[in-house]
């Protein structure tokens, strides 16, 4: 009972965080152990809550902020050195009760999703009650086409109300989508519905995306041959172009139309699978993340009310692709469950011309605006005159997701698009982690934000800098090996049909922490900045690629015995890729090789991860056993060529002065760019 009032307290305080009358202050005596500095209530107070007692913190949150069937018993059992996760334990609730019926209970007309539509100017509204009605009949029609509880079911669709409504009907029935960004080559997908076992996908005839047409059944068609378990592939219509139906294809309209517009739910556990998503790694194929329901929904939707200030009435706008975590997460399942109009978007910010974000946030009167630095760098090379042409008032909050912001950009997206006047934040988070870990709000009420920083971390989000050897970083000013310490309601809970490779990956390098793969400076007063991955995994235009898979790619080809990509600075990009190859033979076709490589890329992962650069080397350089020293290339291309740091170990240092040499050569012939 004792927890129970404190959790209302906790409850109202975290609704009540971000407005300037601080009612908090009323009841702030409710909040036990507190630091003696901190404010009753406040961000330092209600911090110290998380981590000193969760299930004080998490537990009574839980039962306020979600729709239950069943109450759960435990609040949490998590033990990090066998990478054992739980949270709500004995609960039973489902996902999509949650994003929509509650909703459609109490205002079925309020506006849960406006699709801006490739095509600018044509935006399309949906209600609540609309929204459920369609995820209900797509819901019955996988049901008639044998899709149980615990089935998967891949979704490779552009951002569309229907691709969501998919994603809510397999959480209704209990199924498990995995959606696969619609960027993805027929390969990759192929690998992602095999590694899943998907017995549907669900797509559309083609989409539509800066003017251009995206063949997305033709994909599907061409993956699906190398998959077994797939025996249906429901597809929609985006365009009215017809395409051919094979056996196993259902024209998903169709079918939906002869469909009952109510599905009971399923009542799910907390801990059932919700979702899979699938990400690149250091090594290996991609992993299947997995993702349960309450946990991960409790997360994203306090996560998004908290750190955006997102006010009910408000028009909230993730412009990512729901092919990435932050599309599930800030698009979907946080945003649907707070009850909030989110805004779809299928297009990309220079179509039909630089100023289309700001043209939509004019017409569309957003007030939270959620984007990544890749996009925000190549507008500003297009001039402050697009932005300024708009009206942008209506925004309150800027937020900045992937990759580290630069200085230049943070700037701009702070002073140009919002005027001096916003909010920005710098979220930092990973598929991993379900929703934002570091950002500067919530925060004490007005306390700086500095440029370019996550700066603070959430509620319940411990984070611990390591050093090489393993030990914690204590204090200010230093630089680490980023972990977190506790677990949290939205993290992974395993990666799908492999759990030693999730211990693996994320416990074993510092036994009882969650390691992120990430290094962070924390500063004297305690804000973090993160700095980059610290291992061989990079991060082009937002998107994650392991470097590995960029050679597995490769490998391949018959002229090309060896490989070797590292990521390397770029303007816009954030990071591209570069690569190293061997000829056999001395063979003098490069070019034609050059060519058919990059071209094995984009067929074998996606086009973004094509590499900018490739370069011909008579070998890689290698240590006496015969690992690659990547860190020297990476040296070479970013012109540190006086500081290579220890060399001992290769094999044959005459190496570099050859790679340099080539590199000179190449750089003549072709700039890095
Ligand atoms: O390196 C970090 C970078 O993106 C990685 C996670 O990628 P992904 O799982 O695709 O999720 C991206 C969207 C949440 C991280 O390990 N990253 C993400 N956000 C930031 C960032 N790097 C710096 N600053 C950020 N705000």
């Amino acid at each position: 009972m004792a927890a129970l009032s404190l959790g209302r307290g906790v409850s109202r305080l975290l609704g009540c965080l971000h407005r300037a009358s601080a009612p908090w202050r009323a009841v702030s005596g409710r909040i036990r152990g507190a630091p003696d500095a901190a404010q009753p209530g406040s961000y330092l107070a209600l911090s110290a809550q998380a981590a000193r007692e969760p299930a004080a913190f998490w537990g009574p949150l839980a039962r306020e902020t979600l729709v239950w069937d069943t109450p759960y018993h435990t609040v949490w059992d998590c033990d990090f050195s066998s990478g054992k996760i739980g949270w709500f334990l004995g609960g039973q609730l489902n996902v999509s009760v949650n994003c929509l019926d509650q909703h459609v209970q109490k205002s079925p007309e309020s506006v849960a999703l406006i699709w801006e539509r490739d095509e600018p100017g044509t935006e399309v509204r949906i209600t609540y009650r609309e929204l459920l009605e369609t995820t209900c009949r797509l819901a019955n029609t996988l049901k008639k086409h044998g899709v149980r509880r615990g089935d998967r079911v891949a979704l490779y669709m552009s951002v569309s109300p229907l691709a969501v409504a998919a994603m809510l009907a397999c959480a209704r029935i209990g199924a498990v989508h995995t959606v696969v960004f619609a960027g993805f080559s027929a390969e990759s997908l192929a690998g992602r519905i095999n590694d899943a076992k998907c017995k549907v996908v669900i797509t559309f005839n083609q989409g539509l995306r800066g003017g251009r047409v995206v063949e997305l059944k033709k994909i599907v068609d061409e993956a699906v041959k190398h998959c077994p378990s797939v025996q249906h592939v429901l597809v929609a219509h985006r365009t009215e172009n017809k395409v051919p139906m094979g056996d196993r294809d259902i024209p998903l309209e169709q079918e939906m139309a002869k469909e009952d517009p109510e599905c009971t739910p399923e009542s799910m556990g907390s801990e059932d699978t919700l979702f899979l998503l699938y990400t690149s790694g250091s090594t290996g194929m991609p992993k299947g993340l997995v993702h349960t329901q309450a946990g991960y929904l409790l997360y994203a939707a306090l996560t998004h009310k908290l750190v955006f200030d997102y006010r009910p009435g408000d028009v909230f706008s993730c412009v990512a692709d729901i092919g990435w975590i932050t599309g599930h997460s800030y698009v979907v399942y946080g945003p649907l469950c707070n009850g909030a109009t989110s805004i779809l978007f299928e297009s990309t910010p220079v179509y039909p011309n630089a100023g289309r974000y700001w043209e939509m946030v004019q017409r569309l009167k957003i007030n939270q605006f959620y984007g990544a630095p890749t996009a925000v760098r190549l507008l500003l090379k297009y001039g402050d005159a697009w932005v300024k042409k708009y009206d942008r008032s209506s925004l309150r909050t800027l937020g900045s997701v992937g990759e580290p912001i630069n200085q230049e950009a943070w700037e701009w997206l702070h002073k140009v698009v919002g005027d001096s006047r916003c909010t920005l934040v710098d979220t930092w988070w990973q598929t991993e982690t379900g929703g934002i870990c570091i950002a500067p709000r919530p925060s004490e009420e007005g306390a700086e934000i500095l440029p370019g920083m996550a700066m603070r971390p959430f509620f319940g989000i411990i984070p611990i800098l390591m050093d090489e050897k393993g030990n914690v970083m204590e204090g200010g000013d230093v630089s680490g090996s980023l972990c977190i310490s506790q677990a949290w309601p939205g993290m992974a809970r395993t990666i799908y049909g492999d759990h030693q490779r999730f211990v693996d990956a994320y416990f074993k390098a510092y036994p009882g922490y969650y390691f992120t793969g990430d290094g962070a400076y924390r500063t004297r007063e305690g804000y973090y900045q993160i700095t980059g991955r610290m291992d061989d995994v990079i991060n082009i235009s937002g998107h994650r690629l392991g470097t590995a898979e960029i050679e597995d790619a490769m490998a391949n080809h018959p002229a090309v015995p060896e490989t070797a990509v590292i990521g390397y600075p770029h303007d816009i990009k954030g990071e591209a890729a570069f690569a190293f190859i061997v000829l056999k033979d001395d063979r003098d076709d490069a070019e034609k090789v050059v060519e058919e490589l990059r071209a094995a890329v984009a067929a074998k992962i996606a086009k973004y991860a094509v590499p900018d650069q490739i370069l011909v080397v008579k070998r890689l350089p290698k240590t006496r056993s015969g690992k690659v020293m990547r860190r020297l290339l990476r040296k070479i291309v970013t012109g540190q060529t006086r500081d290579l740091g220890d060399t001992t170990t290769l094999e044959d240092p005459g190496v570099i002065t050859e790679i340099l040499t080539a590199y000179q050569k190449h750089g003549a012939r072709r700039p890095a760019k």
